[in-house]
């Protein structure tokens, strides 16, 4: 699959874009309940460098083999940030792009969720640095939940919307792996990627409900802190001298993954009435095609229904979705109408699945 841009992304509109996107919260008048707000998505962008690394590249530098990385994970290349591919940078990018698709201004979004574990500092928020360089309205904070952090984020806005109180929330996953790999560890230097995906969740009132409902169904949030120790960055903030890098039980995580993403995948889809069958595309976390593969196997949907990127992207973390979601959109996969069931496990550890009718 070729490089998702900005610019590719933002290409077609999800649906169509409103002129009305006043600023500000949303909220009921007092003392009566928000009228069955839902979160829509209303625009996709995504952002990856420019450099792209293959495996034979990688195996100038590291004792691996495309063979073996390609074997094991499906993993084909990664996009590796340059030095002003900040964190910030390219979420701005990616944002921008949903803007652009959504047909919404800067200054009317709200709030700005940024799901990252590589944050171009410990404060202020990557997000509020997005902002500024947006000129968008509202607030922002960053979210931790490592490569589960996009979920977190759209069960966040999706309960703030519902609250009322925002209308225009940019969730965005935006990562730089890159910048917490130990390059000389073979078992995890060749399985991540550095990129940034966003969307525009919008409040909708009124409509169809149940499951023919457009926007965000369900989301379901987990945490086993517990399994802390099997995937985590390493070192401490604020001492440069011990820079942290990322270290990782693969077999572990591989047998968590497997069983709490089928876990996952199954409760959203009991939550909602629904079997495989009703699901148009399933949109994983990609980390590695045997995980993604599994787990579709679990609900019974073909690999056709699946979009795969870890082949061109590898794992960007909490990227990793929305860009997965950019690309099927761009290529014109996904369309309006059409339900999407996403999952994704990573440090913490974190799980959870979301469902959205787009
Ligand atoms: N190239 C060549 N050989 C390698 C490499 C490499 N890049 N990495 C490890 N090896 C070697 C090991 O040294 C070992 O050699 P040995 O038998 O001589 O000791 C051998 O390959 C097997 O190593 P394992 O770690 O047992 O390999 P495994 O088959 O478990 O595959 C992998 C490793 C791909 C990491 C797998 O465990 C996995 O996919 N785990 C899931 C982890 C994951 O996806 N993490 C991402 C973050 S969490 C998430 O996003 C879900």
């Amino acid at each position: 699959m070729d490089q998702v841009t900005a610019r590719e992304a933002s290409a077609a509109p999800a649906s169509p874009g409103r002129d009305d996107a006043a600023a500000g919260p949303v909220s009921a008048p007092a003392g009566s309940a928000a009228p069955h707000l839902r979160a829509v998505l209303a625009g996709i962008g995504a952002y990856l460098p420019e450099h792209a690394v293959s495996n034979d590249e990688l195996a100038k530098t590291v004792d691996t083999s495309d063979a073996w990385i390609r074997e094991r994970t499906g993993i084909r290349q990664r996009h590796i940030a340059a030095p002003h591919e900040t964190c910030a940078f390219m979420a701005t990018q990616a944002a921008r792009a949903a803007l652009a698709d959504a047909g919404v201004a800067a200054g009317a979004v709200d709030a700005i969720i940024l799901a990252t574990a590589t944050p171009d500092q410990a404060f202020p928020a990557t997000a509020v640095r997005v902002q500024a360089a947006l000129g968008a309205g509202g607030f922002g904070f960053d979210l931790s939940a490592a490569c589960s952090g996009f979920i977190y984020g759209l069960s966040v806005a999706d309960a703030m919307i519902r609250a009322g109180q925002v209308r225009n929330v940019l969730v965005i996953g935006a990562e730089v792996y890159s910048r917490i790999m130990n390059w000389q560890d073979r078992g995890t230097c060749v399985l991540f990627g550095d990129g940034a995906g966003a969307v525009l969740l919008r409040a909708e009132a009124g409509g169809a409900g149940g499951a023919s409902a457009r926007g965000i169904l369900s989301t379901h949030l987990h945490a086993q802190g517990d399994l802390a120790d099997i995937l985590y960055v390493d070192g401490a903030v604020g001492q440069p001298d011990k820079p942290g890098h990322l270290v990782m039980n693969g077999r572990e995580v591989f047998r968590h993954a497997v069983t709490r993403l089928a876990e996952a995948v199954g409760e959203a889809l009991v939550a909602n009435g629904l079997t495989g069958a009703d699901v148009d595309w399933l949109v994983p976390h990609q980390a590695n095609m045997r995980i993604i593969e599994a787990v579709g196997r679990r609900i019974g949907l073909p690999a056709e229904k699946v979009v795969v990127t870890v082949d061109q992207h590898a794992n960007t973390s909490a990227a990793s979705i929305p860009l997965a979601l950019a690309a099927a959109y761009a290529d014109g996969r996904i369309r309006p109408g059409q339900l999407i069931l996403m999952e994704a496990l990573g440090g913490g550890l974190t799980w959870g699945s979301a469902l959205i009718r787009l």
